[in-house]
């Protein structure tokens, strides 16, 4: 039995997806789900559903007893998912899961001097209780997904151009449905056994290329502005955007400055047995067609 967490969330359901297409058989994936209106498509696909919440260990338990496979999709309530997740790991013990493997991020610096510490820190405590859990375990380090670039850079950047504190520093994004196929290949075959994989793209890209790529593909010019911290939250802040969002935007952008998402690595590829997504056709998608 192979249980995934987040079921109703983007990855965890486009994973579910994945392993359908590759032949697993609905009755042997079960969902932990924890709002069944949100999964009536995981139902009509013959998916198990199972209740189960973060902050209810014993409904951790209860779901995971029998899982052979357990997909730790991370939380998203970023102030209590260190908790949360540690809830998760040790009912999945608890309950007799054999292999763990749980979606994590990408980073370089694991110190509270880096800029996005807030966000890492839930995966780094997650990940170091998973190892030192004795399960077996796999770990994907998800780079930052191409799919939040329109959250930061504004949906109209074709009339507005690209106004990002990001420097000219080359980041390896990648798109989350790829890295939801890559994650069900991992389910589905072996020799993933204590392994960490960064699903990073290939390619590395600045806010500068997509600018040129922008330029190229709608025959203006598009720029791109690095302003310093100070000028971008001022100008988000005046724009009216809630100060929570400008720190959080401001943060991603200095780390992607510092190269926290500069990707060297081919596990996604690997993992895929193509390329991963471009920017180039991801950036066609989302700007260009209507
Ligand atoms: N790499 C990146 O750029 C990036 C960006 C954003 C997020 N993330 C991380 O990657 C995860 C998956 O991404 P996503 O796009 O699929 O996020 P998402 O669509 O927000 O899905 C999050 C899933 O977690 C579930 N969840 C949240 N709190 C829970 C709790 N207390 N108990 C049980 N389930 C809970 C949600 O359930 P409901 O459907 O009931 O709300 C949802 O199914 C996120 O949760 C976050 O940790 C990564």
């Amino acid at each position: 039995m192979i249980l995934v967490t987040g079921a109703t969330g983007h990855l965890g359901k486009a994973t579910i997806d994945f392993l359908l297409k590759k032949g697993i058989s609905a009755n042997t994936i079960s969902a932990l789900i924890r709002d069944e209106s949100k999964a009536a498509d995981l139902k009509a696909k013959g998916v198990i559903l199972l209740t189960g919440d973060y902050n209810n260990y014993g409904s951790l338990v209860e779901a995971f007893k029998g899982v052979d496979k357990l997909l730790l999709v991370s939380g998203s309530d970023i102030a209590n998912r260190g908790t949360q997740q540690k809830n998760a790991v040790i009912a999945a013990r608890e309950a007799g899961v054999k292999h763990i493997l749980y979606t994590s991020f990408e980073r370089k610096n694991d110190t509270d001097t880096s800029p996005i510490a807030m966000i890492a820190k839930a995966h780094i405590d997650t990940e170091a209780l998973i190892k030192a859990s004795g399960m077996t375990y796999t770990i994907f380090r998800n780079n930052l997904y191409m799919d939040a670039l329109p959250m930061f850079l504004g949906e109209k950047v074709l009339e507005t151009g690209l106004f990002f504190p990001a420097g000219e520093t080359k980041s390896a994004f990648a798109l989350r449905m790829d890295m939801a196929e890559a994650i069900a290949n991992v389910l589905t075959s072996e020799g993933h056994e204590n392994r960490e994989y960064s699903l990073s793209n290939t390619e590395n890209f600045s806010l500068q290329d997509m600018a040129d790529v922008l330029s190229k593909r709608s025959n203006k010019s598009i720029s791109y502005t690095s302003p310093t911290a100070e000028i971008y939250t001022s100008t988000l802040s005046k724009a009216g955007v809630p100060m929570e969002y400008v720190r959080m935007f401001a943060g991603f952008a200095e780390a992607i400055r510092q190269g926290e998402f500069t990707g060297e690595h081919t596990d996604l590829e690997n993992l895929l047995g193509r390329k991963p997504t471009s920017m180039e056709d991801f950036l066609a998608k989302v700007y260009f067609v209507k």
